[in-house]
This record gives C-alpha cells, sequence and structure tokens, in this order.
C-alpha cells in the first residue's frame, strides 16, 4: 500500500476525538506495551487525555483514522517527556520520524526548552528516530532497563 504522506494530517487532540483514541488504543499489543506504557488504555484515560489542559497530546489521521500518536506530558514540572505511538501496519515508513519532528517543533512554539524521555534498551526503532532527530543519551533509569535522552530547542 503506497499512501502519499501529503493525505496525512496531524494535529492536537480535541474532545470529540474520544472514539478515535480509543479505537487505536484497542489496537495497542501486550508487545507494543513492553515499551509503551504511558498510561493505561481504557476508556477512562482516553476521555482525560482527550479533555487535557496541561500535557499535550497529538493525533496523525489518514481518512479520519488515527494512526500515529504523540505527546508532551509536564507531570507537574517545566520540561515535558514525549512519547509516540504509530500503527503497527503504518510503521518503518518514515511515519514515526514526521511525527517526532512535528511535536517537537511544537514543543518550541510552546516555548519550551528542553524535551525529555526514556526508552527500553531494546526498542532499536525508537531510539534511531529519537537520534535521528537530535535526542542525545544523557544516562539511564535505576533498574538499567531504560535510557533517558534529551533534546534541547
Ligand atoms: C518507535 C516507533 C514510534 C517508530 O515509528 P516508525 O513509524 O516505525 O518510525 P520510522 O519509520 O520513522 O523509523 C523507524 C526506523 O527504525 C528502523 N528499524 C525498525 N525496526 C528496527 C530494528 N528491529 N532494528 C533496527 N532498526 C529498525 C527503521 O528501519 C527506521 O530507520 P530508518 O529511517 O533509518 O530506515 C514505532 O515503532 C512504535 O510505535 N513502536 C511501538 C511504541 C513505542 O515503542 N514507542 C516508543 C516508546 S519509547
Amino acid at each position: 500500500m503506497r499512501i502519499n504522506k501529503r493525505d496525512v494530517v496531524i494535529r492536537e487532540i480535541e474532545q470529540n476525538d474520544i472514539n478515535l483514541l480509543y479505537a487505536l488504543f484497542q489496537e495497542v499489543t501486550d508487545e507494543d506495551k513492553r515499551f509503551f506504557h504511558p498510561h493505561p488504555f481504557d476508556k477512562k484515560t482516553v476521555t482525560k487525555i482527550c479533555n487535557s489542559k496541561g500535557d499535550h497530546y497529538y493525533i496523525m489521521l489518514l481518512d479520519n483514522k488515527i494512526i500515529g500518536y504523540s505527546m508532551l506530558r509536564l507531570f507537574g514540572y517545566e520540561i515535558p517527556s514525549f512519547g509516540i505511538y504509530i500503527c503497527k501496519q503504518f510503521r518503518n515508513r518514515g511515519y514515526g520520524t514526521i511525527l517526532t519532528k512535528w511535536t517537537i517543533g511544537k514543543a518550541k512554539r510552546l516555548g519550551y526548552k528542553k524535551v525529555i524521555l526514556k526508552t527500553y534498551k531494546e526498542n532499536i526503532a525508537a531510539q534511531k528516530v529519537y537520534k535521528k532527530v537530535g535526542f542525545v543519551v544523557v544516562g539511564e533509569t535505576p533498574d538499567g532497563k531504560q535510557l533517558n535522552m534529551e533534546l534541547k530547542l
């Protein structure tokens, strides 16, 4: 399946995206959850995300279906923490890189000076994307399983 990348739309999540986002969450497999578990994937969480005031959530759409999801979460601090998910059937086609660059651009426009993230050491695809857009490794989590990365904006 060839897709014209110009047909893809990226935008902030809105209140009435609940069903679209819940449909995406139901596609997240247990294997994905090993590397990607920023929050639960239930209806209550979807509702919270679609009504979020402090944190920033973005979606990448193709023909009104969410194919990518990214976030900048504050956890009460000033430096946003980045996260991303691309639907399985759309991976390895550059969408992760496009959505990461777009979200970083957004962080810059929002006035943040830095973005941080954590990624499992075995998550090679994610690290490729992060390094490509300029994230650098600055340490690891106390359990030694994840890398701490950051990008100065
Ligand atoms: C990480 C993720 C967002 C990347 O999205 P994507 O759309 O596949 O990203 P891209 O296509 O832009 O880039 C992926 C890169 O990884 C490479 N890659 C993928 N699997 C790989 C593997 N097993 N070993 C080495 N490289 C791999 C691809 O070749 C590509 O590199 P290239 O651009 O140099 O060719 C996606 O895999 C995903 O959603 N994973 C599940 C959730 C997750 O892990 N999120 C991150 C949590 S920290």
